[in-house]
């Protein structure tokens, strides 16, 4: 795949967003299955969102494995006073053709929201996509509920295109998921 010779390493002012590796396997496996996590960011009943140690074996034997040519790139977020793990990233569907990709987020460890850390992940991944993937177009999808997400993206130039109407069936309501980009012309670096 053009521009995606091998799996980025991104340095922020206190993060470094890297592969994952197999000695994360607990880490993982809490942020997997934790109910708050999955309510922002799954369309999963919540009594089928928790997966067995084996399944989330699996998953991150994926995330760590998976071809360039597949169009994903999974990252692990750690900080780099400690190199803790804080969360994850998704850069999805890269289409080299078309020059888009879309993104995802999640800080794990909750006593970190709010420090920023997801703003200074997105600001990396964002000039990633545009300036080491030469994209055109990166997009996001945020449930209408997910204020801090909203925030975060909207506060990154991210303008709301679309609204998915009653995409997602959250605490016994049809909600809406928001359809946003970002592209290369919008983009100040
Ligand atoms: C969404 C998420 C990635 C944000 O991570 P974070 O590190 O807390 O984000 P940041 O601190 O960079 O930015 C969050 C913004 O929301 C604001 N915020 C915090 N609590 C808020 C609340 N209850 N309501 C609205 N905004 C809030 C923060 O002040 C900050 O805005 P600011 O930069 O203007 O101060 C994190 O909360 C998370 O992992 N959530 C669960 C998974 C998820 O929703 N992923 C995204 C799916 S689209």
């Amino acid at each position: 795949m053009n521009n995606l010779d091998s799996m980025p390493t991104l340095t922020t002012p206190r993060l470094i967003l890297k592969s994952f590796t197999v000695d994360q396997l607990e880490t993982v496996h809490r942020w997997l299955n934790d109910p708050e996590l999955a309510y922002y960011d799954d369309d999963e009943p919540p009594t089928e969102t928790s997966s067995t140690l084996e399944e989330t074996k699996t998953t991150l034997a994926r995330w760590i494995n998976r071809p360039l040519s597949s169009g994903i790139i999974d990252l692990a977020i750690h900080k780099q006073e400690n190199d803790q793990a804080i969360g994850f990233c998704q850069i999805a569907h890269i289409d080299t053709y078309n020059q888009r990709c879309d993104l995802g987020i999640v800080i794990g460890h909750k006593p970190d929201w709010g420090n920023g850390y997801a703003n200074e992940a997105v600001q990396a991944l964002i000039r990633y996509c545009f300036v080491e993937l030469k994209l055109n177009r990166i997009g996001a999808e945020i449930y209408e509920f997910n204020h801090r997400s909203l925030k975060l993206f909207k506060k990154l130039g991210f303008q709301q295109e679309g609204t998915k109407r009653q995409y997602v069936f959250k605490d016994n309501q049809f909600k809406d998921e928001l359809v946003f980009s970002l592209l290369r012309g919008d983009w100040q670096e």
